[in-house]
């Protein structure tokens, strides 16, 4: 048991922990507001970090360090090869998912990098439960082909289906057969799957995916960047694991894999990245890709301080007390943005809260990438930075045409220990103003367009002067107020 059941009934998260450092926030007025959306091109990813005041943008090398974290950064070894830093820290992931190889890679998609280059050849396929952004590029630049074998559930925005991440096991086996094994690189599992809103998947649907790689001698890749919610999600949904430690649910996930990898600013709260397995020849394969693009194979371009920050990190994921506290705050924040009528994903996933724009305004067409408008407004209303995922994080294809994105959200993502409760209460709070107020959002269009990661670095303008009029609403009803 790890909650805290409150006397009055209210169904509250509590921080396990006490605030140490902390770091001035500044709300700039709404005017000011409205002007640093506009410099930005309503582009939340090119807002300057001064001009906000909740930053809802990523759970990425954001999350608050501990106590002990920070102390241990003061003994981090410096060695070029050889390291003490880093084989306290291939010890812990030793000791933690039992496996037997580490490389160090300075972040996830570098570890992306090097599984492609190493397993994906031209024309193969890799199934997978959902791409993640950086997933699919390094996949599509080496040859490959995503696709993508959810359940059906999984694109159901309302939904009460505890395990909306899984692989439809029939799906998989039937893209199989149709292609012939050897045309799969490998099958990848994403734990906590990001871009359908941090949805988990059940070790059950883990142990089948093995049997079908097993039957077609099929190697299986875990991304276990979000690793920690989907711990959380499995001991509290799914019975078999009730009883099980954190520890015993993040052995059975590693034992099923044969290649593990991970982005380190996620999972441990530190910032890096590794690739772990039991196979040497796996492990062979992949190792020239360390030291030819991350570093020596004892840091693979990450700082040792953050390394020593990952081993005590690793620790504090196996404690259930501090992976409760995201999904926590998320549930919080999410049934009450229910309670006003705001549309959300359900359920409450890992990662962040995620507003259905969709639903929200539902008069803006996707080409007017509904999702970037409602970040822009969310920002105007409150200086909430949240992620545009919709179809302006798509890309055009070979022949210019803009694929519509399965689903337009604005992930309001909840980096771990960093807010507290009076903070999302607001967020909740300017969003509900918002919700009541969302006839007065428009539509955006590009009026700088990258070819590849557009969302990164595109600029857009507003189709009218809708970010003046929703400015100045704001300012009629809130007075004085920032
Ligand atoms: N895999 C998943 C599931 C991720 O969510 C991310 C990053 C990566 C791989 C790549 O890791 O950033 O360390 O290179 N997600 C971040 C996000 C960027 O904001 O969701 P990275």
């Amino acid at each position: 048991m790890s909650t805290v059941k409150f006397y009055s009934g209210e169904k509250i998260p509590l921080e396990m922990h006490k605030v140490r450092i902390i770091q001035k926030l500044n709300l700039p007025p709404v005017e000011k507001r409205l002007e640093a959306i506009k410099e930005a091109g309503y582009n939340t990813f090119l807002l300057k970090n001064q001009d906000v005041f909740m930053d809802m943008l990523t759970d990425s090398g954001v999350n608050a360090m501990s106590d002990r974290q920070q102390a241990s950064m003061l003994e981090a070894d410096d060695s070029y090869a050889g390291s003490a830093t880093f084989t306290r820290l291939e010890e812990k992931l030793t000791e933690i998912f039992g496996t037997k190889y580490f490389l160090p890679t300075h972040q996830g998609r570098a570890c992306e990098n090097i599984i492609s280059q190493a397993y994906v050849t031209e024309g193969s396929i890799v199934p997978m439960n959902y791409h993640f952004t950086t997933t699919k590029a390094h996949i599509v630049l080496n040859g490959g082909i995503v696709e993508e074998v959810f359940i059906d559930e999984a694109l159901n925005l309302t939904s009460t289906c505890p395990f909306k991440g899984n692989i439809d096991i029939e799906k998989l086996s039937n893209l199989i057969e149709t292609n012939g094994a050897d045309k799969i690189a490998f099958v990848r599992m994403e734990a906590g799957t990001n871009l359908i809103g941090g949805q988990p998947f059940a070790l059950e649907n883990m142990r089948e995916v093995r049997k079908v790689c097993d039957a077609h001698n099929l190697l299986l890749v875990l991304d276990a960047s979000l690793l920690a919610d989907n711990l959380y999600f499995i001991k509290q949904r799914e019975e078999e694991y009730k009883d099980k430690s954190i520890r015993e649910i993040t052995r059975e996930f590693a034992d099923l894999a044969d290649i593990t990898y991970f982005s380190a600013r996620k999972l441990s709260f530190a910032r890096g990245g590794g690739i772990i397995t039991n196979s040497e020849e796996a492990y062979l394969k992949m190792r020239e890709y360390i030291t030819l693009y991350e570093g020596f194979l004892t840091y693979g371009g990450m700082s040792v301080r953050e390394m020593e920050a990952m081993v005590v990190g690793l620790d504090e994921t196996m404690d259930e007390q501090m992976i409760n506290q995201g999904p926590q705050f998320i549930s919080y924040m999410t049934d009450e943005l229910i309670k006003n009528g705001v549309p959300v994903i359900t359920p409450a996933g890992g990662l962040g809260c995620h507003v259905n724009a969709m639903d929200f305004i539902s008069h803006i067409p996707q080409e007017q990438y509904p999702a970037a408008a409602l970040a822009a407004a969310i920002y105007i209303a409150g200086g909430v930075r949240g992620m545009e995922r919709g179809t302006m994080s798509e890309q055009r294809d070979a022949n210019g045409v803009e694929p519509l994105a399965h689903m337009e959200l604005v992930r309001l993502a909840m980096p771990r220990r960093v807010f507290t409760l009076s903070q999302v209460k607001y967020a909740v709070d300017r969003i509900v103003w918002l919700y009541e107020n969302r006839e007065l959002i428009g539509g955006l269009h590009f009026v700088e367009e990258p070819t590849t990661m557009r969302f990164f670095f595109g600029k857009l303008g507003a189709q009218t002067d809708w970010p003046d009029k929703l400015a100045a609403k704001f300012r009629e009803d809130f007075g004085e107020s920032l």
